[in-house]
């Protein structure tokens, strides 16, 4: 860590378009036990986070709920403030990006890099109405995805391959609001030069800090290639692009959410000028690993042209699971903070306990109640729980006030726990930092179980007080060093100590000068199994509704953040967040022999092939599978003239569910090698014939 540069922490920022879930607290809450660490540690930080009001989702479920945009964007806004408040994730300031302070920094920034020759227009085919008479941006639009035939929204194909999509690429475009067929008209936008970056990114990306997991994906990203990004959109919601009726992409003016966040924080305080333009601070971004593309990418390309300041570490987390199955919301596979966590009016840290402590930041998380009551009962309350009631008892109902004398044993396990710490945060391992104080905790019932204070209390009654002393020592120590994870209740539990955590520096836990005890209550209360089990079936009720509403109106607009797989990974959009949608399955990454077996793969062989009118993207190809000749769509046509293709073996999965792509019936899918996109076709190796299997 370096101490003489002050600290800018972010978070991701919510969605300001639906409730607070489990998977957001992913990002926030180690974020917040990051900061509260280095403030323990003496350090100046600044912590900044807000509302992300822009983009379509927020227009489209605001229309409809009968409600402006900026209406639905203040009930999200007010309720992410009250969870956060309640688990206390305290920003120095929360913003939101309709405010019009935010407005004027990302037009700033806009005119910047119109300024440095970054930006330029271009015109391109975009969806028309012509029943609404308007253009279709985003999620207004729906249809096939050019690239692997899944329905697909506007910006995204979200039950298929994951891409990110360009204006203009979706296929079959539909109206999203009435239904009508779209059109494709010709229109003005504007694009980031992106690619002028490579070499910039190249060089970035070796210096960036961060998780291996975000840095790896994004040298991943670079070395493919990059592509200019459209960023102008069709809608009155949204930053106005300079001197046109446009809006900016909501990914262009969210992230500059953290450059006037901070002007907000520093008002009064110091100049933010020296943070995000003369590189005076260390800024670290803490996010989910869905949005790493837009962070170690987009943004630093953006700030680099803009010649703002460069972030100097990203910190990924992995995603949340929900009993053993994807997250998903639709499925019921979630858990609200509000309406499930805080309604049943269990402690807040548990929770934060369990996120910081159930695994290594970098994997996927997994939540169920029933490892959340253990953790909470059999580490936290068994242990650390425990040993700081039954010390500070013993010592407030037999000394009250006490010398100060310490063994020093205890004063060097405190020690150590306090390098594991430090150490353990400088790898952003937030597991390995609350493992550290639970060891210590450990130490301290070992201690007293050995020094067996209730014995020589009669015996020797100095000795007696200087091991309970000892132990009040380590209690105070665990108070200070669990403050950042358990912020709520060590702040009451610091009272019967004598002190305020809150005041507390790193030096305090080591200080040895005596104790005045007050009478303790127990720091927290037991889980009881039976709250669990309620907890349990309000989830299991939920999901068992989810299934008999079926996917009849699954989750069209909703923004579902789900496991990401490293396979899938795209030059342009997000990493692929994926919903799982068959519940028996816990892990898609292995299956079974069986599984496999159910796959018709065989060699095929091409005997007719031609383009589909209207489609760049699409060959009609005829192929000979053994025991027919079936139609298959391809989406090779830019890579592949149908003449060269006839009498070609490739192969072919046969028992595909048929599908229809620019309203030709596709019967299988030819198999191919992906290069960044493009698609490279595989013979077999000697002469087979049609309708071999593959196995
Ligand atoms: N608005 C964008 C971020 C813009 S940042 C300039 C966004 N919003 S979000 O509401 O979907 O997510 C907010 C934060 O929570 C992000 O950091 C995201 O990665 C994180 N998570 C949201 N769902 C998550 C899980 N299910 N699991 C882990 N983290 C998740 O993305
Ligand atoms: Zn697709």
């Amino acid at each position: 860590m370096d101490k003489a540069k002050i600290k800018l922490i972010t978070c991701g920022l919510p969605y300001a378009n639906g409730k607070a879930h489990i998977g957001h607290l992913r990002t926030y809450v180690p974020a917040d036990v990051y900061v509260k660490y280095l403030r323990l540690f003496g350090e100046e930080v600044i912590f900044v986070c807000g509302s992300d009001c822009h983009g379509t989702p927020i227009v489209v479920n605001a229309e409809k709920e009968g409600l402006k945009p900026k209406e639905l964007v203040d009930i999200y806004h007010e309720h992410f403030q009250k969870v956060f408040r309640e688990i206390n994730v305290e920003f120095d300031y929360f913003g939101r990006t309709d405010a019009e302070y935010h407005h004027k920094r990302t037009q700033e920034i806009v005119q910047r890099l119109l300024d440095n020759g970054y930006i330029y227009p271009k015109e391109i085919e975009l969806a028309y109405c012509p029943n609404c008479n308007r253009f279709l941006p985003d999620r207004y639009v729906e249809g096939v995805c050019p690239y692997c035939g899944a329905i697909a929204r506007g910006d995204e194909c979200d039950q298929g391959c994951g891409r990110h999509l360009e204006p203009g690429e979706i296929l079959e475009p539909r109206c999203k609001i009435c239904g009508s067929k779209a059109i494709y008209r010709k229109q003005k936008h504007y694009f980031f030069k992106l690619t002028e970056f490579k070499d910039f990114l190249l060089d970035y990306l070796g210096k960036l800090k961060g998780t291996e997991n975000a840095l790896n994906y994004a040298k991943q990203w670079v070395t493919m290639e990059l592509k200019d990004w459209c960023i102008t959109r069709n809608l009155e919601w949204g930053v106005k692009f300079p001197g046109e009726d446009l809006v900016v992409y909501v990914w262009v003016d969210a992230p500059i959410g953290y450059i006037s966040f901070t002007e907000k924080a520093c008002e009064g305080k110091m100049d933010w000028k020296d943070i995000w333009l003369k590189s005076k601070a260390e800024i670290i971004h803490f996010i989910g690993l869905d949005i790493v593309y837009h962070h170690c990418i987009f943004w630093p390309a953006m700030l680099k042209g803009a010649e703002y300041s460069l972030p100097n570490a990203v910190v990924a987390s992995g995603m949340v699971k929900v009993e053993g199955k994807t997250f998903s919301k639709s499925r019921g596979y979630v858990v609200w903070l509000e309406d499930d966590y805080l309604a049943s009016g269990l402690n807040t840290d548990f929770l934060r306990y369990y996120l910081v402590n159930y695994t290594s930041h970098q994997k996927d998380l997994n939540f169920s109640w029933e490892v959340f009551a253990d953790k909470i009962n059999n580490e936290l309350i068994a242990n650390l729980g425990n040993f700081l009631y039954r010390v500070t008892h013993f010592a407030w109902k037999n000394f009250g006030k006490l010398d100060a004398k310490v063994d020093e044993a205890a004063l060097e396990a405190i020690e150590t726990a306090v390098d594991k710490i430090k150490k353990a945060l400088e790898n952003w391992e937030f597991k390995a930092v609350s493992d550290a104080f639970m060891e210590l905790s450990s130490f301290g019932n070992n201690y007293f179980q050995n020094a067996k204070p209730w014995d020589l209390i009669k015996s020797n009654r100095e000795e007696c007080e200087k091991a309970v002393a000892t132990c009040l020592q380590l209690a105070k120590a665990l108070t200070i060093l669990s403050y950042p994870v358990l912020p709520k209740t060590m702040k009451e539990f610091s009272k019967f100590l004598g002190f305020d955590v809150k005041k507390s520096g790193i030096e305090d836990a080591l200080k040895v000068e005596g104790f005045e005890i007050e009478k303790p209550k127990i720091p927290f209360a037991k889980l009881f199994p039976e709250k669990i089990a309620e907890l349990e079936q309000t989830m299991h009720e939920r999901i068992a509704m989810a299934e008999k509403r079926e996917l009849g109106e699954k989750g069209e607009l909703e923004e579902v953040k789900v496991s990401v797989k490293v396979s899938e990974v795209e030059t342009r959009g997000k990493v692929k967040v994926e919903e799982e949608n068959k519940p028996e399955e816990i892990d898609m990454r292995e299956i079974t022999f069986e599984e496999f077996k159910n796959l018709d793969l065989r060699i095929g062989k091409i005997v007719k092939a031609e383009k589909i009118e209207k489609s760049k993207k699409l060959l009609r190809l005829e192929v000979d599978v053994g025991d027919e000749v079936r139609q298959v769509v391809a989406g090779i046509a830019e890579y592949y003239e149908p003449e060269a293709l006839v009498g070609k073996l490739v192969p072919i999965l046969v028992n595909l569910k048929p599908a229809k792509l620019m309203g030709v019936e596709s019967r299988g899918m030819i198999l191919a090698a992906d290069r960044n996109g493009e698609p490279i076709l595989l013979h077999p190796d000697k002469e087979v014939e049609p309708g071999t299997r593959i196995r």
